[in-house]
């Protein structure tokens, strides 16, 4: 693809301006209000300080709540995060995601309604769920997002509610996500040429995608993540671009390994390893350092190049994966809940939802799912060849 690298230093001087040190405003500690409110008013249980390291202990061992067996799977991992679907459209086409003709869109009564992601919302975090990200599909085009957000955002023991987005509807619409309860913020995007943008989502749109990420930044997001899958021959060549965007801003920009997925082309070759990517930054800053995981379960290995605000991390799901720590489970759009992102058994929650199924049937359901699930993926080869659905049906 003949794309014009010249952009490369004018680029840098539009990004500069596309990034002014946006104010730094107090936003999400990732406790809801709600949860908040309820630390303070719990006045009856000492304060951390108050309760001296082996006291301390001893008194989260007594007091904290097990772990649902039935999120627990035979390889003990707890499942605490959970990635709903909310819709299969999407206004974007991308190449990796997507096959070019399109795909069948489930009709709109066999998806799930709002009532019913709130209802295995629910379900979901009292059996002990923590974290919940909106993706699709893209989740900014169903008109009740905010809604939906908001009503997730009253359920009790929710740590963190999340979105996944394109952007293109970001800056229009996350002051009321924030005021809904929005805590943290992925936003894709592949390329900060905007022909090559183009080429890749096969719509326009690249200057609403930044237009979105300023606004994030405006609004406090801390960090604000930018997912950029990397492929070789179409992006690999911007590793250090979107490195450089790390210096002035506190965002993550997350490289992402080219995934198999039904209908997306992919082959090894196209695929740029972790390892590859790291080589071509360390070229550039040697002193890039790596920084501990924030927690187990992190898919992101991620680094810092040191007085940068920001991080660069790399999702290795082909070259190293992280099967062993993985606490996701997912619901797509149509209602089935698939324990893990790389297999193709699924058991529709919608059909026993709409069957009248009580919340305890529900519960052993989703249990013998997770008892299922398997010790790892396949491997990207044997995962290539597999039968699963494109990822827009998934939701990634
Ligand atoms: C399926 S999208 C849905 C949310 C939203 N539409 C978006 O693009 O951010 C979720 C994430 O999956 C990533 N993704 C899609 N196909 C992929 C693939 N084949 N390999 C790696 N990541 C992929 C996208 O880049 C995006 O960050
Ligand atoms: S990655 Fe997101 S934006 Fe791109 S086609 Fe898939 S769902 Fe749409």
């Amino acid at each position: 693809m003949a794309v014009c690298v010249a952009w490369r230093g004018r680029w840098g001087s539009l990004l500069r301006r596309a990034f002014p040190a946006p104010p730094r405003r107090a936003c999400c500690s990732g406790v809801p209000a709600r949860q908040r409110q309820q630390q303070q008013l719990a006045l009856e249980v000492p304060s951390a300080q108050e309760i001296t390291v082996p006291r301390r202990r001893g008194y989260l061992a007594e007091h904290a709540a097990p772990f649902s067996a039935f999120l627990t799977d035979n390889f003990g991992r707890q499942h605490n995060y959970l990635r709903i679907s909310v819709t299969e459209k999407c206004n974007l086409r991308c190449q990796y995601c997507m096959p070019e003709e399109g795909v069948q869109l489930t009709p709109k009564s066999e998806l799930l309604s709002t009532q019913e992601i709130i209802t295995l919302a629910r379900l979901f975090v009292k059996e002990g769920v923590n974290k919940i990200r909106l993706t699709g599909g893209e989740p900014l085009i169903r008109p009740d997002v905010v809604d939906i957000i908001a009503q997730l955002s009253k359920l009790e023991g929710l740590q963190s509610i999340a979105v996944t987005t394109n952007g293109i509807n970001l800056a229009r619409l996350l002051p009321r996500l924030k005021e809904a309860g929005l805590n943290a913020i992925n936003i894709s995007l592949d390329t900060l040429v905007p022909a090559k943008f183009e080429f890749i989502v096969r719509r326009k749109g690249f200057h609403k995608v930044m237009e979105g990420i300023y606004k994030a930044l405006e609004l406090g997001y801390d960090p604000v993540k930018v997912n950029c899958v990397v492929m070789r021959g179409l992006n690999e060549d911007e590793l250090i671009d979107f490195v450089a965007l790390t210096e002035q801003q506190p965002l993550d920009v997350r490289f992402i390994e080219y995934m198999p997925f039904d209908g997306n082309k992919w082959n090894f070759k196209k695929m740029v390893s972790y390892k590859e990517m790291l080589d071509t930054i360390k070229q550039r800053w040697p002193e890039l350092e790596k920084l501990p995981c924030e927690e187990v379960s992190s898919t992101a290995k991620t680094y810092k190049v040191p007085h940068f605000q920001g991080k660069v991390s790399f999702i290795t799901s082909m070259s190293e994966h992280f099967c062993g720590s993985c606490n996701r489970l997912r619901i797509t759009a149509d209602g089935n809940l698939k324990v893990c992102l790389f297999g193709n058994s699924e058991v529709s929650l919608r059909d026993h939802l709409r069957s009248n199924a009580t919340e305890e049937e529900l519960i052993q359901i989703i249990g013998v799912a997770v008892g299922r699930k398997k010790r790892q993926h396949a491997g990207m080869f044997n995962i290539s060849q597999m039968k699963n659905r494109p990822m827009i049906l998934i939701g990634g």
